[in-house]
């Protein structure tokens, strides 16, 4: 069941669209990943979600509520961390989230519960009696996450939530969010680094220049990318032998060389057309056994959401060669059903008389 589904939502400023027909759907109590570069949308996006900005046209459901239509309801069910937040002067903590839990108009004998239970799972009771604006940017953004869980909603959308944590902090941000899954909450989580997300992500979303060029479960997305295995080979003594031998293999994309890790090594960088099981691996090696080539090391590197996102958004460093066009994600997606009902549906006008999913 979807927690939420969106269609065809559109948000001009001015005449340019900072969203632009954007879908999406996130799966009850799953971890969504919303990516993209700065300035891509997602801010304006999660804010329309969150219901503290109007779409100019496409609509919102969440767990099958129209925002528009049913908003305090809808209200009721997310919590809204958003990127900046300016927080009250003057309260502890703990009474920062009393406010909170005031405003939400929590009947008095569970708020002490709710309070403490925001705490607990964020971990800052230690800093629970400190005042909120002498904390540290990174103390601060925990406390707004537990800010967030005061009314226990069922969807949470956060924005940056990790801007501005220290490895550690993240690592600790990460387990916070697990541990919201594990209670089935559905998160849904912003950022423009990759990797601050793909390690507890079920699904990611790819967003850029208010397009979402890939939606999906992480699994099915890198599969329609044709994710590629690199093989690295240490070898013991020169390598020009196996690089030749290797080069003739059908399946091979490209050899590198470089250094190995001691100056009698070097290394054979193997980059497969597709993904490798073990006995094309282990048939690899005998290969270059029988040729008298001494393998001393063998690791696989499998392609992951990381190469995705170069391949699609292209930004950091990625060769234009290696990056797939707009069309291209689209069609691999299936997008020219997308397209078609698109174009039917139109621009916003139209957009606006969707049926609920
Ligand atoms: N209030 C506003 N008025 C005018 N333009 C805006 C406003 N808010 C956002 N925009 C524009 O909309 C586009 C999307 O901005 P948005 O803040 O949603 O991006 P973002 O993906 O959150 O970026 P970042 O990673 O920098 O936070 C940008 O071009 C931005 O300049
Ligand atoms: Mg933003």
């Amino acid at each position: 069941m979807s927690t939420l589904v969106a269609r065809n939502v559109w948000r001009f400023y001015g005449r340019a669209p900072a969203v632009s027909g954007l879908d999406l759907e996130v799966e009850e109590g799953s971890v969504y990943g919303f990516i993209g570069p700065n300035g891509a949308g997602k801010s304006t996006t999660l804010r329309i979600l969150a219901t503290v900005d109007r779409p100019d046209a496409g609509r919102v459901w969440i767990r099958g509520r129209c925002t528009q239509q049913e908003t305090d309801r809808v209200r009721k069910m997310l919590g809204f961390m958003p990127d900046p937040f300016g927080m009250p002067d003057g309260f502890t903590v703990e009474q920062l989230l009393e406010f909170f839990a005031i405003a939400y108009r929590l009947p008095r004998r569970i708020r002490r519960e709710r309070v403490q239970r925001a705490i607990e799972l964020t971990r800052i009771g230690e800093r629970s009696k400190q005042k909120v604006t002498d904390l540290s940017k990174g103390w601060k953004q925990r406390v707004l996450l537990a800010k967030t869980l005061i009314n226990d909603p069922h969807l949470l959308l956060l924005d940056e939530p990790a801007a501005g944590l220290d490895p550690a902090a993240r690592i600790e941000f990460r387990d916070v969010i697990r541990t919201l899954r594990d209670l089935n909450k559905t998160v849904i989580v912003s950022s423009h680094i990759l990797t601050e997300l793909a390690d507890f992500c079920d699904s990611v979303g790819i967003i850029e220049r208010g397009r979402m060029l890939v939606s999906g479960r992480i699994e099915d997305i890198l599969e329609r990318f044709n994710p590629r295995d690199r093989l690295v080979f240490e070898i013991a003594g020169p390598a020009e032998i196996a690089a030749r031998l290797l080069e003739r293999e059908a399946d091979v994309r490209q050899v590198s060389h470089e250094n190995g890790p001691t100056p009698d090594t070097k290394r054979l960088v193997v980059e497969l057309d597709g993904r490798s099981d073990a006995q094309r691996r282990a048939a690899i090696v005998s290969l270059l056994a029988r040729n008298d080539v001494q393998v001393s090391g063998l690791s696989t590197q499998r392609e992951g959401l990381e190469d995705l996102f170069l391949k699609v958004a292209g930004k950091q460093g990625a060769g234009r060669n290696d990056r797939h066009s707009e069309d291209e994600i689209r069609s691999l997606l299936g997008g020219e059903e997308l397209d078609e009902a698109r174009s039917q549906r139109g621009r916003p006008k139209i957009a606006l008389r969707e049926k609920r999913p």
